[in-house]
């Protein structure tokens, strides 16, 4: 079965600074990854690590700087905005902060309404009523205390949900939920990740789940890549990462968190310092600096990503002669 999108040696340069002092930063360098139809793919990384950019690549608000993007097997890397707006309709972004997501001059009820109205050519009275309908499958009800309200009249949790209802109203194909409870309280991720469960289990969506916290991903992915400085350093099913990983950077995220009861089955793995300088990345291995396994070849040479078992990729030099 083919993937539904499908990026092939993505690389995106972004251009910073100004005058004499223009940096370039590296912000993924040659990744490759394919997300099934129905499938969730989390992607996990530490701040800085190029998650948000491969979400934004694989619905082409970015262009590559080298690579190829393909949605539904049609190449889109060169599309024009004209035919893009077309593949739009089929993928979605949810992102991290509600509050830009939808426009601060709309009420809620338009904010939902509006791609039926743009997309679908319904009139804004049977769009609107669409809306009603989709606030009350979010869980904000009764629609008709939610639909006049301005985003800024609703709490954080209320407007992550009504983002969701935008969203889904189009039932798209493919959704990019890129960190969607990262700014909510813990006592409301929970409820928030079950919606856009329930949403992708209802119309058979496939999503790439973005987050830093891994144990939230094992639990709802069904495969995870792990990033690190704009490289996939570990891609596999959900269960094996989290159950046997393999790559120090999974092992340090995996035994960094005071789980209950902790991972007594996994050898702690303290990485020094903070992530590196994604302009300047290190030489060689770019965990090397921070790794406690590494070598003097770790240093010099960078270690491919190497199959170790079945759709079970590794970056590392422990897990590759050559
Ligand atoms: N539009 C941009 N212009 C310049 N640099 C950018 C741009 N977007 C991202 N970057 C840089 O690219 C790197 C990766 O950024 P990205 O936002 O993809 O990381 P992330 O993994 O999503 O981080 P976070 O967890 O903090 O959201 C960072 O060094 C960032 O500063
Ligand atoms: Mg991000």
């Amino acid at each position: 079965m083919a993937g539904l999108v499908e990026l092939r040696n993505v690389t995106m340069d972004f251009e910073t600074g100004f005058f004499g002092r223009r940096k370039r930063v590296r912000a993924v360098d040659n990744v490759t990854l394919t997300i099934g139809r129905g499938e969730i793919y989390g992607l996990v990384g530490e701040s800085g690590s190029g998650k948000s950019t491969i979400g934004r690549v694989t619905l082409r608000i970015y262009k590559p700087t080298r690579g190829r993007v393909f949605f539904d097997g049609v190449d889109i890397t060169d599309m024009r905005e004209r035919e893009l707006r077309k593949m739009r309709r089929r993928m979605q972004l949810i992102p991290q902060d509600p509050y830009s997501a939808i426009n601060p001059a709309q009420t809620i009820g338009e904010a939902i309404a509006e791609p039926l109205v743009v997309h679908e050519k319904m009139s804004w009275r049977e769009a609107l009523e669409a809306a009603a309908k989709a606030l009350e499958e979010v869980g904000l009800t009764p629609a008709s205390d939610f639909i006049g309200r301005r985003p800024r009249e609703l709490s954080g949790g209320q407007l992550q949900r009504a983002v969701i209802a935008r969203s889904m109203i189009l039932r798209p194909d493919y959704v990019v939920a890129d960190e969607p409870t990262s700014n909510l309280d813990a006592s409301i991720r929970a409820s928030i990740v079950k919606l856009l469960l329930d949403f992708k289990e209802r119309y058979g969506a496939s999503m790439l789940f973005i987050t830093h916290d891994i144990v939230l991903i094992s639990l709802i992915a069904n495969r995870i890549g792990v990033l690190y400085l704009g490289q996939l350093v570990e891609e596999g099913p959900a269960e094996e990462v989290v159950d046997k990983p393999l790559h120090p950077y999974t092992k340090a995220l995996l035994t960094a968190i005071p789980l209950a009861g902790g991972r007594p089955d996994l050898e702690k793995v303290y990485l020094r310092g903070e992530i590196g300088d994604p302009s300047n990345p290190p030489s060689g291995c770019r965990l090397h600096p921070r790794c406690p396994f590494a070598t003097e070849k770790c240093s010099r040479e960078e270690p491919p990503l190497v199959e170790v078992g079945k759709g079970r990729f590794v970056r590392c030099w422990l897990y590759s002669k050559s």
